[in-house]
């Protein structure tokens, strides 16, 4: 018999928790059909446990989550928590603490979702960015010289480790050949500005390139990568790019797919504890509301499934997104779907 896995379930802030409902809702029904044993553990971290208690992740939380199968999160950001707290505190110390160096985002638009784009459909978006998930401008190494003064300077550092580069870069162009479509990788990066943390990308990309005859490779500077995300999506297979870079590019990808209702990404530690969760916010102004579209959850939780190896749960779960948004869904946006978080939730349950 097989074992039974364990999932950490953060709902977190906001919507958070709403949206998650659906997916573990999914997930049983799910895993009823495929006989997948799991069990699933909450966790209450968030906006509303700090301002309770002043504490965001308490001492020991990052070793116990790290003894999980996998962790559905759900939104971090609370209006009544300054930025950066919640966000450094609780979201970014699990992806660095974990060692999850990849943030995984599939753009992929689902024949029946309007796009925004003109005269472009499904076959012409379909391509994942590979952000590094540890590094960059995220690190939050910098400081401030003479603060609150007119003299005042603010510096900011990007780090970029070779090891940091090289892992997410083979991660993408193992991925291209995992995908067995194109087999496309192209590097967006800032070479003409970053002249010593790009230098390190294009390089390290070149020496891997190197090893993957059958990986065709492009590069493009990020401006240029969002002109053609809009102009021409059709041209990108794999895109592998920087932490802060990935995350401005991921949310003009979220659009082009059909918003922030659909667009899902995982935070990957491929030998270790990866964590899944919606991309978009916690979304205040509609907390408690019923009307988040918990379909980016529900697209969340299809990407633990196939990464905890459940490849049939994972393909059922995306037909019947896929079916819904072809039948019943044709407006992914809050408040306007007609239907409520919970319907959403169960239309994919009876789609299964
Ligand atoms: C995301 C978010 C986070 C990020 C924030 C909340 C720190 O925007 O997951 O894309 O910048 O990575
Ligand atoms: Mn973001």
């Amino acid at each position: 018999m097989e074992e039974k896995r364990r999932i950490a379930v953060i709902g977190g802030d906001g919507t958070g928790p709403e949206v998650v409902r659906e997916g573990l809702k999914v997930l049983q029904a799910v895993a009823a059909k495929t006989n997948f044993l799991y069990e699933s553990v909450n966790f209450d971290f968030g906006g509303d446990r700090y301002l309770k208690t002043g504490e965001i992740l308490p001492d020991g939380a990052l070793e116990e989550l790290a003894t999980f199968d996998a962790i559905y999160l759900g939104a971090i950001g609370h209006p009544n928590v300054a930025p950066g707290i919640l966000e450094k505190g609780l979201l970014l110390s699990m992806r660095f603490g974990l060692d999850q160096y990849i943030n995984l985002r599939p753009v992929k638009l689902y024949p029946g979702v309007d796009c925004p784009l003109k005269g472009k459909g499904p076959a012409d978006i379909d391509f994942v960015v590979v952000r590094e998930n540890t590094e960059g401008l995220y690190c939050g190494v910098g400081g401030f010289l003479k603060k609150g003064t007119k003299d005042e300077v603010a510096v900011q550092e990007m780090i970029s480790t070779r090891k940091g580069v090289e892992r997410c870069i083979r991660y993408a162009f193992e991925l291209a050949r995992q995908r067995g479509g194109r087999k496309e990788v192209t590097l967006c990066a800032k070479t003409n500005v970053l002249t010593y943390s790009h230098d390190l990308w294009q390089r390290v990309f070149d020496e891997v390139a190197a090893e993957y005859d059958d990986v065709k490779t492009y590069y493009a500077h990020v401006d240029a990568v969002c002109m053609w995300m809009v102009k021409s999506p059709e041209m990108f297979d794999v895109i592998v790019t920087c932490n802060l870079f990935g995350d401005i590019i991921t949310d003009l990808g979220a659009m082009i797919q059909g918003g922030m209702g659909i667009a899902a990404g995982g935070n990957i530690n491929p030998q270790g504890t990866s964590m899944f969760e919606p991309i978009g916010g916690s979304a205040p102004k509609y907390t408690g509301k019923g009307v988040i579209n918990p379909l980016a959850a529900i697209c969340a939780c299809q990407m633990m499934l196939e990464t905890l190896g459940q490849r049939e749960a994972a393909a059922m779960v995306d037909k019947a997104v896929a079916s819904l948004l072809c039948g019943k869904i044709t407006n992914l946006s809050a408040g306007r779907m007609g239907y409520s978080t919970s319907e959403v939730g169960d239309l994919v349950v009876d789609a299964l």
